[in-house]
């Protein structure tokens, strides 16, 4: 037991040196890093292109998703509400009606989304502009992963029936993004 007691401190300090020793982290070996350049690519790049017919192997998955809508409920409505006030309210506000704070710094005007070709448009519009942008509004499809396209769709859709005075226990925002 004794022989124990004085063992055990020596030992920790073997097991510290050799950890230390060993620290052989990749991150502290030569490398090209995105930005950086190199001499021996074209145009000096270090960052490449992948080689042609290299595919994505989640893009299958993306676009399936794209034309399926999920099921509405509030968890998707709430999930729509968080990801519109982070991608959208620079530009739309907080209500929708295109007088964000980008807005108000010069960018043009979007339209309200009580407008009624935006009433009267589906919610596949809302995911189609989010997806390939709309004149001057650039596409978000790289930043809004799909199902949260269909969730801001359906937040949107809350918003407007909010903007026109519909009775709020009105079940449509969850049937209108489903038409
Ligand atoms: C940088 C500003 C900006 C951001 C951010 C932005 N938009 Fe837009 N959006 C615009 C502008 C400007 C227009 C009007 C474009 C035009 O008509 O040329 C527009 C138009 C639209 C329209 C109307 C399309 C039509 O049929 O007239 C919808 C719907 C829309 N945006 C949804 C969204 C959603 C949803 C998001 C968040 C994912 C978003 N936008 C983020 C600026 C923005």
């Amino acid at each position: 037991m004794r022989r124990a007691i004085i063992l055990r401190p020596a030992a920790a300090v073997l097991v510290a040196s050799a950890l230390a020793g060993c620290r052989e982290d990749m991150e502290v070996q030569p490398k090209l890093t995105a930005y950086s350049s190199a001499a021996a690519f074209d145009q000096n790049m270090a960052a490449r292109q992948p080689p042609t017919g290299t595919l994505d192997r989640e893009a299958l998955e993306r676009e399936a998703a794209l034309g399926r809508p999920p099921a509405p409920s509030e968890a998707l409505i709430r999930r729509g509400a968080e990801r519109y006030k982070i991608a959208c309210t620079p530009c739309h506000g907080e209500a929708g009606l295109g007088d964000g704070i980008v807005v108000q710094r010069g960018f043009p005007q979007p339209p309200a989304f009580t407008e009624p070709r935006l009433l009267a448009a589906d919610a596949s519009h809302v995911v189609d502009v989010i997806t390939h942008g709309w004149g001057v509004m650039y596409p978000y499809e790289n930043r809004v992963a799909p199902a949260d396209r269909w969730a801001i769709a359906l937040y949107v859709r809350a918003l407007q029936l909010a903007q026109t005075g519909k009775d709020a226990a009105d079940p449509a925002p969850a049937q209108a993004v489903q038409r």
